[in-house]
């Protein structure tokens, strides 16, 4: 009968007889499909596998060190971590259309990961953290008109490689237990659903530095104090977005003129509806707080209380 156990023998088999001693590649984003996937292969074949971790430097604050912390420390996993945010960053200097961000984002991911998977000779796979929702859902998903998921991780059209899929008969829900089972961290194995372009969709308009700095900075303050209300599990996105606009403060005896943060916060299955979580006054006085003393440029915290539909989770 079926068991996680028996499910982890029997894919490990089945990849090991796939794979031969050939070698395998994965691109790691450090969300709950890539990293279980990644977990899962390297239980089978181990050093056979090279992951491609790309930083764009649009993560949230400590995300990068945690993946390289769980991967190559925890895992001894072959990684490669590409620093690629000056490339990110030039390509989106000026533009503020969400869309175009998208789109530039994702045409920047499979150039870099095609450059590192170049490098790496005789490599015959390529290893997808796809879930059996993904393959039911693929060509359907309406939201796809409204905003274009372009999810990191897609496959680079040129490069010439056998896809293993061993997620693929999986719901999200068995994909956290099979990688707890494998030793994924809870960090990991409950991450939020984060958008692949990543902070660059929450920065409002143009970005730069400074703006990235703000909603990094406020967001982490965000994540912290959900995680000490012992909310985390019951939220299903919960981040700050910086509105790029300025107004009017007071600060000790000086009158400022800084940006505002919203904090959207919400409930929901799958992402496709939402509510807004009613996280407690107390809760969000602290998250206020903390914003405004520790976060340069910010003196006013704003609270989303917009359901999808009529508004979408993220703001762009
Ligand atoms: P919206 O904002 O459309 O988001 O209500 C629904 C879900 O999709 C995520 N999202 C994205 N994920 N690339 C992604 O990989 C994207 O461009 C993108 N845009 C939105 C969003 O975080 C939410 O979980």
């Amino acid at each position: 009968d079926w068991t996680m156990e028996n499910f982890i023998d029997m894919e490990v088999e089945k990849i090991r007889e796939q794979v031969g001693d050939q070698k395998v590649l994965c691109a790691l984003s450090g969300g709950v499909d890539s990293s279980v996937v990644a977990a899962l292969i390297h239980k089978a074949i181990g050093d056979q596998l090279t992951c491609i971790f790309v930083d764009h430097g649009l993560l949230r604050k400590g995300e990068a060190d945690s993946v390289m912390r769980t991967f190559r420390d925890g895992f001894h996993m072959n990684v490669i971590k590409v620093d690629a945010k000056d490339r990110f960053m030039n390509k989106l200097a000026g533009v503020s259309d969400p869309e175009q961000k998208r789109k530039i984002i994702g045409n920047e991911f499979i150039y870099v990961f095609d450059d590192e998977a170049a490098k790496l000779k005789d490599t015959h796979f390529l290893a997808q953290g796809t879930l059996y929702t993904d393959i039911i859902e693929s060509g359907t998903d309406t939201a796809q008109t409204i905003k274009s998921h372009h999810n990191v991780g897609g496959l680079p059209e040129d490069l010439q490689f056998e896809l293993i899929e061993p997620l693929n008969t999986l719901f999200k829900d068995e994909v956290r237990v099979l990688g707890s089972e494998l030793g994924v961290s809870d960090e990991i194995v409950w991450r939020q659903p984060f958008p692949g372009p990543g902070l660059a969709i929450r920065v409002l308009g143009e970005i730069t530095d400074e703006k990235l700095k703000i909603v990094r900075e406020s967001d982490a303050i965000l994540r912290e104090e959900i995680s000490n209300a012992g909310l985390d599990r019951d939220i299903w996105q919960y981040f700050t977005v910086l509105p790029n606009f300025r107004s009017v403060g007071v600060m000790g005896d000086t009158r400022t003129y800084d940006h505002t943060i919203g904090i959207r916060a919400v409930t929901s299955i799958d992402g496709m509806t939402s509510d807004w979580a009613r996280i407690p006054w107390d809760v969000l006085e602290k998250i206020s707080t903390r914003c405004v003393n520790e976060v340069e440029h910010i003196n006013r915290v704003v609270y989303d209380i917009t359901s999808k539909p009529p508004a979408t989770i993220e703001w762009e």
